[in-house]
C-alpha cells in the first residue's frame, strides 16, 4: 500500500515526503565552458580524463554524475535511476575548457610536468591538449609566496584585473559559441586570511574596498567576483576565501549564480569524514587523531609556505571537531588532540602517502588504535569532483538556484553555509542531501529513510 500524503510535511507513519512539484529546469542545451583558473595538477587531469572518455579510452571512475545511481520511490519499486538519465546534465562531450596560470605551458605541457597521468594516454590526446593554452593570469607574489610566473597581465588596481577577466571570459564565450560557462578555481592555495572586517561583510563595503585596491583582496577573490558578475557559477577547489564571505554571498543571490566551496575533498580529509562518523555512530571515543602526509607536486611546494599551509590546515582541523561536537560529547570527544602535518617531499610527485594514527577508546575506556596508511593520487581524486562540481553547478544555474549550494558539500573539506548554519560534514549524510536535492528538483518524493509502512501489514 502505498503512502497517500499530501501534505509538505513528512508522513507521521512512514516519513515519505509528498511529491512535489517538478522544479521548473531550462534543458542543457548547447556547449558548456569550464573555466579553470589554474591549469595545474588538477585541471590538466581533468581535462585530458574527460577528452579520454569522450574517446572510450578510460572510464569516469570516481564521478557521481557519470556512474552514480538514485533509488527513487519506495525500495520494493525496484527504480534505480543513472543520475545523468534523471537530472538534465550538461554531457561530457559537450564540454569546453579554458583557464588562465601564471606559467605559459599548454594543457599538454603542463600535465607532463604534472606527472599525474602516462605519456601514453597524454601523446594519444596531444592536438586537442596542446589546444587549450592558459590566458594571462591574475597574480600577487604576496598571496603564494612560493611561485613565480610571468605569464601575468599588465593591469594593475582591482577593477582594471575584474574587467579584464570578464573580457577573458566573454571572448572564450563567443569564440566557442558557448551556450553558459561555470568556473571552478583549481589555483594554488593562498595565504590565509580570516573574513574579519566590514569590507567582507557588507557588499557595499566590499565594492568600496574593491575601488580603493584593498590590499586584503587577494587575486582568486577578483576571478570569482568576474565569475558572477559576468552570470558564470563559481566553486573554489582550494581553501583560501575567494568566495566564502557574506558580501559575496550577497553579490550572488543578486546576480541569481550559484557558488559553492571551498577546497576539495580528497585523500585523508575523505578517509577522516568516512571514519569519524562510523566511529561516532558507535559511541566510540577518540583520544587522539594524528594525520602526516608527504607530497611533491606543484601543491605540497606551495603548502611548504607556513601561510599557504595554515589556510590549509584550517580547513583539515575544522572537519573533526565539527563532526564529532566534542561540546555534546564531553567524556568522548573532549580531550581530543587533533595535529595535520603536511611534508613537502619532491620525490613523490602527486602520489602522496597520508598516514592517520587514531586513538580510540571502547567500553570502560579501553583504549584501541587504528592506523591508515592511504597512498593515495591526490589528482585522480580531485579531477572527478571538478567534472561533477561543473554540471552540478550549471543544472543548479539552470534551475534558478542562487548564492551557497549546501547540497554541494559532499564535494568540500570546508562547505560553505549561510552565517550561523553549522556545516555538515559526514560524507553519507552529504551524500543523502545532494541527492534529495537532485529529487526535490524532478519533483521525486524525497527519501528519510524511516520505511515503517514496509512493515503496515503484518
Ligand atoms: N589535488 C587534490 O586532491 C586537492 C584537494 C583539495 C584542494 N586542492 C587544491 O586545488 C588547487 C589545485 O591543486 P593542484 O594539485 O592542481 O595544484 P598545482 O600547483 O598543480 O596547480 C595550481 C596551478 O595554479 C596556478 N596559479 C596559482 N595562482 C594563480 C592565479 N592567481 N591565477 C591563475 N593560476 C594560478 C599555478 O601556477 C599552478 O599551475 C590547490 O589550491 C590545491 O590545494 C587539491
Amino acid at each position: 500500500m502505498s503512502c497517500a500524503n499530501v501534505n509538505t510535511l513528512p508522513c507521521a507513519y512512514c516519513g515519505s515526503l509528498a511529491k512535489m512539484s517538478k522544479v521548473d529546469t531550462a534543458p542543457a542545451t548547447g556547449r558548456l565552458g569550464v573555466l579553470l583558473p589554474g591549469l595545474g595538477a588538477v585541471s590538466t587531469t581533468l581535462i585530458a580524463g574527460v577528452l579520454a572518455l569522450r574517446k572510450e579510452l578510460a572510464q569516469p571512475i570516481g564521478s557521481l554524475t557519470q556512474l552514480g545511481t538514485l533509488r527513487l520511490g519506495k525500495r520494493t519499486d525496484h527504480r534505480e535511476v543513472p543520475i545523468r538519465d534523471f537530472v538534465p546534465l550538461a554531457k561530457p562531450d559537450r564540454l569546453v575548457f579554458g583557464g588562465w596560470d601564471i606559467f605559459p605551458d599548454n594543457v599538454y605541457a603542463a600535465a607532463r610536468k604534472a606527472g599525474v597521468l602516462e605519456r601514453e594516454l597524454l601523446d594519444q590526446l596531444r592536438p586537442e591538449l596542446e589546444a587549450i593554452a592558459p590566458m594571462q593570469a591574475v597574480f600577487e607574489k604576496r598571496f603564494v609566496r612560493n611561485l613565480d610566473g610571468l605569464h601575468v597581465k599588465p593591469e594593475r588596481g582591482h577593477r582594471a584585473c575584474i574587467e579584464a577577466l570578464c573580457a577573458d571570459i566573454r571572448k572564450f564565450r563567443k569564440v566557442h559559441k558557448l551556450e553558459r560557462a561555470v568556473m571552478v578555481w583549481c589555483g594554488s592555495t593562498e595565504i590565509y586570511q580570516a573574513p574579519k572586517g566590514d569590507m567582507f561583510e557588507s557588499l557595499e563595503a566590499f565594492e568600496k574596498a574593491l575601488d580603493s585596491d584593498h590590499p586584503a583582496i587577494a587575486p582568486s577573490v577578483l576571478y570569482a567576483y568576474a565569475a558572477i558578475s559576468e552570470g558564470v557559477p563559481y566553486a573554489n577547489g582550494a581553501p583560501n576565501l575567494s568566495v566564502d564571505f557574506p558580501a559575496m554571498y550577497a553579490l550572488a543571490r543578486e546576480a541569481g549564480v550559484p557558488i559553492a566551496g571551498k577546497d576539495f575533498k580528497t585523500g585523508q580529509t575523505l578517509m577522516k569524514t568516512i571514519l569519524a562518523p562510523g566511529l561516532k555512530a558507535r559511541l566510540l571515543g577518540i583520544d587522539g587523531w594524528f594525520s602526516t602526509n608527504i607530497l611533491g607536486n606543484r601543491d605540497g611546494e606551495v603548502l611548504d609556505d607556513p601561510e599557504s599551509f595554515k589556510t590549509k590546515e584550517v580547513s583539515k582541523l575544522g572537519v573533526l571537531e565539527q563532526m564529532l561536537e566534542p561540546e555534546k560529547f564531553p567524556e568522548l570527544y573532549g580531550d581530543l588532540y587533533h595535529k595535520v602535518r603536511i611534508n613537502y617531499y619532491p620525490p613523490r610527485g602527486d602520489n602522496k602517502e597520508g598516514w592517520d594514527n587514531i586513538d580510540i577508546s571502547g567500553w570502560l575506556g579501553y583504549p584501541m588504535q587504528i592506523k591508515v596508511d592511504f597512498l593515495c593520487r591526490d589528482s585522480i581524486l580531485a579531477a572527478p569532483i571538478v567534472l561533477d562540481l561543473a554540471l552540478f553547478l550549471d543544472l543548479a544555474q539552470r534551475a534558478n538556484m542562487s548564492g551557497i549550494q549546501e547540497w554541494l558539500s559532499f564535494y568540500f573539506k570546508s562547505p560553505m553555509t549561510k552565517p550561523g548554519l553549522p556545516p555538515m560534514h559526514d560524507l553519507f549524510a552529504q551524500k543523502v542531501k545532494l541527492e534529495n536535492t537532485l529529487r526535490h528538483l524532478m519533483g521525486e518524493t524525497l527519501i528519510t529513510h524511516l520505511g515503517l509502512d514496509y512493515y503496515e501489514d503484518e
